[in-house]
């Protein structure tokens, strides 16, 4: 467990745990992205990777889905290695800047994913998608005409078609606005997953999850929930404020 000028809770990795994070260091040439990263979530657990930009939130996602490989350390999904089949099969991916196949219509890209994934019953789990989502009038429209909201609620739909059990997502609520970030907010607090969810925005953190890894520089600077966050301020401070005197601290 990395250690910072904050308490953080012991977290040690164990039998139930869905994402395990154990001393990951990664450099994209010269630039250190993450430092010796550690943490882990048990089964079924939500929890949002909390940090200002640069901090090392995608960097440390696309280490969990394989699409990075650490310079060392682990990263472990469902305790498979993220480029397993097994991994694969189990876990959806949101990527920053997701960018769904653009001569295909919403509803093709629903079923070619859907089909790729072996979603059974795929135009009923399509239909529900669509609806939940409100994308229902776009569901004929090709991609590359729609706008970026519309898309990002595209991406969210194909990263949770085959219902995985384990959840990555980078930055979900960008580009959506207030009505459509309410109705994915709740979507994803009635979903079972194990989730995993990046934000730099702490009140987001808050509506999603109870608990909170916050990262700055390639390492963890406290790992816990959001209450005993607010229990470090002072009293009437909002938790806000908290944070940006963490990653102030940090460096
Ligand atoms: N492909 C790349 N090549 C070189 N450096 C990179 C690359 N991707 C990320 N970095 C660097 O690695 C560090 C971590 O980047 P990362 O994208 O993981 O941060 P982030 O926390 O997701 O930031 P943001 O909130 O802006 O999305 C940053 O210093 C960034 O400049
Ligand atoms: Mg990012």
């Amino acid at each position: 467990m990395a250690s910072g000028v904050f308490p953080q809770n012991s977290d040690s990795p164990s039998s139930g745990s869905a994402i395990e994070v154990i001393q990951v260091y990664k450099k994209y040439g010269e630039v250190e992205a993450l430092k010796g990263l550690s943490f882990n979530l048990q089964t079924g657990e939500r929890c949002a990777l909390l940090g200002p930009n640069g901090a090392g939130k995608s960097t440390t996602l696309k280490v969990l889905v394989g699409l990075l490989k650490p310079d060392s350390g682990e990263a472990k999904v469902g305790g498979f290695d993220p480029n397993s089949t097994e991994a694969r099969r189990i876990v959806g991916y949101l990527p920053e800047d997701a960018s769904p196949y653009r001569t295909l219509s919403v509803r093709e890209n629903l079923e070619y994913v859907g089909a790729l994934r072996g979603v059974s019953n795929l135009g009923e789990r399509i239909d529900r998608l669509l609806d939940v989502l409100a994308l229902r009038e776009y569901e004929r429209a090709k991609v590359g005409r729609l706008s970026r909201g519309n898309s990002q609620k595209l991406a969210l739909a194909l990263a949770i078609i085959h219902e995985p059990n384990i959840l990555l997502l980078d930055e979900p609520l960008n580009y959506l606005d207030i009505p459509t970030q309410e109705r994915v907010i709740e979507l994803l607090n009635g979903l079972r997953a194990t989730q995993l969810v990046s934000t730099h925005i702490m009140s987001v953190a808050g509506r999603l999850t109870d608990r909170v890894v916050i990262i700055a520089r390639g390492g963890v600077i406290w790992n816990g929930s959001i209450a005993e966050l607010k229990h470090l301020g002072k009293e009437d401070e909002p938790v806000e404020s908290i944070v940006a005197r963490m990653m102030v601290s940090a460096g």
